[in-house]
């Protein structure tokens, strides 16, 4: 069969990636280390054995090229992936563009999204250690229900913390992470001392993830048999993620292809990472393919942040990381795609970006919910509302493309369906999804909160 005239790229069990790719090993820049909150000094592996397994930090400290993925992880990967990359035909006929419209199509997972690729390795890193319960805080939902279900095939409680907006929108996610025995309370909520403040401070808050993650955290140190997780950000997360981008060259090579743009959403990063990272070699030995990294407008932390040490959550529990931040204190308005209200970048991201190796867009909610409704109409699938983001500079890059006259080859990461998101579409088709002009001076104040380092 010719490239064009396949529609599902299908990658064999046997060829799925073997080893995650870690790009630490090809920073021009090396990262910057992450600092004790308290005493800014940098951190040292047992500051983060209080809230992490001693696999996961060894992974995020890790400079080796390649990670062996354990059998063990391998055989749950199995489940979905290798996940299919489908070409894109009905939608590049709805746009009549000359380009090659592909997406890699993580919502396969069991769970809905990409999030699974590093619930199944944290977890399993930590039942290694004999670790017993593991709080998290989830956005969307989509990571509290992967953690969930992680948690429970290796027999670990599991205690999700989720941002209030989301719960109220979402209440499908939180019975999806019941049915797997987890626990999910809304976020700010009075089980901790940072959501009893919160919840002081602003009775109506819509919560955010800093302040989800602050939570979890003084619930993770708080008790000997628990430890925390995180769904996004952190070097260990996007490691893992390294299977997507890896799986996508080997399918593109299935059908003689090469991508010249490579698109994902941009929350704290992870599946923009995942499917980003290992074209990163290439491109330091002179390939032409770009690296577009795509985030609201709404939470637009690299097209309108700092790139400065800030906290990660909002009570002062995490390192400092260098990142691209909004600063710890930016609430963000309450845009459907949860999942993106994050207010930094992860600090790999941030500083390949910063270094000029992958670019930035932001990009306005109803843009995106336009793109989702074009999407499901040509290709059928509804995507999340974060997967959006990439949808629209997906056909936008395609529509430049028609007017250039330029054949690109466009790969886009569809990180998650959104059948748990009508709620939202909903209020999309009934014309009530805003666009919040971007708070400039929200912004002024939030980043005078900035640490001083
Ligand atoms: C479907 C989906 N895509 C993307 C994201 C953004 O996260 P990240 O940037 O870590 O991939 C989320 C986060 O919740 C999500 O649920």
């Amino acid at each position: 069969m010719s490239r064009d005239e396949l529609t599902k790229i299908i990658l064999p069990e046997d060829k799925m990636p073997k080893f995650w790719y870690n790009v630490q090993a090809d920073m021009p820049t090396p990262l910057a280390p992450g600092l004790h909150p308290g005493t800014k000094k940098p951190l040292i592996p047992a500051d983060l054995q209080a809230i992490f397994a001693d696999g996961l930090i060894a992974q995020e400290v890790s400079t080796e090229r390649f990670i062996e993925i354990p059998k063990e992880i391998r055989e749950e990967y199995k489940k979905w992936r290798p996940s299919p990359l489908f070409r894109a035909h009905s939608l590049e006929k709805a746009l009549d563009t000359p380009c090659r419209i592909y997406y890699k199509y993580e919502g396969f997972s069991p769970v809905g999204s990409h999030k699974l690729n590093s619930a199944i390795p944290q977890v399993f890193f930590n039942k290694m250690q004999g670790i017993k319960r593991i709080t998290t805080e989830t956005g969307a939902g989509q990571w509290g229900t992967a953690l969930s279900l992680a948690c429970k095939r290796y027999d670990i409680e599991a205690m999700v913390y989720m941002v209030r907006v989301s719960y109220n929108q979402k209440p499908y996610r939180r019975i999806f992470m019941e049915m797997y025995g987890a626990t999910c309370v809304s976020s700010p909520s009075t089980l901790t001392e940072s959501g009893r403040k919160a919840l002081a401070e602003t009775p109506d808050t819509p919560g955010t993830l800093g302040l989800a993650i602050s939570e979890a955290v003084e619930d993770a140190v708080g008790r000997e048999d628990t430890k925390y997780s995180l769904g996004s950000v952190l070097n260990h997360v996007c490691l893992h993620q390294s299977i997507i981008g890896q799986e996508v060259k080997l399918q593109m090579e299935m059908v003689d292809d090469y991508p010249d743009i490579v698109i994902g959403c941009c929350g704290g990063g992870s599946n923009f990472a995942g499917i980003a990272f290992p074209f990163i070699p290439d491109k330091l030995k002179g390939k032409k393919v770009r690296l577009l990294g795509v985030e609201p407008a709404a939470c637009p932390s690299m097209t309108k942040g700092v790139f400065a040490y800030d906290l990660g959550d909002v009570a002062g529990f995490t390192p400092l990381l260098k990142m691209y931040t909004l600063g710890h204190n930016f609430v963000p308005s309450g845009i459907h795609a949860g999942g993106l209200r994050y207010h930094g970048e992860s600090p790999l991201v941030s500083q390949l970006y910063h270094d000029g190796l992958i670019e930035a867009t932001a990009v306005m909610q109803n843009d995106c919910f336009s793109a989702a409704q074009l999407f499901a109409q040509t290709e059928g699938i509804i995507p999340a509302p974060e997967s959006s983001h990439a949808i629209r500079a997906a056909i936008n890059e395609a529509l430049k493309g028609k007017e250039e006259g330029k054949a690109k080859s466009i790969v886009f990461n569809l990180s998650g369906h959104g059948h748990l998101d009508l709620a939202a579409y909903d209020n999309y088709l009934s014309g009530k999804t805003e666009d919040v002009e971007f708070p400039e001076e929200a912004l002024r104040e939030s980043l005078k909160t900035l640490p001083q380092v």
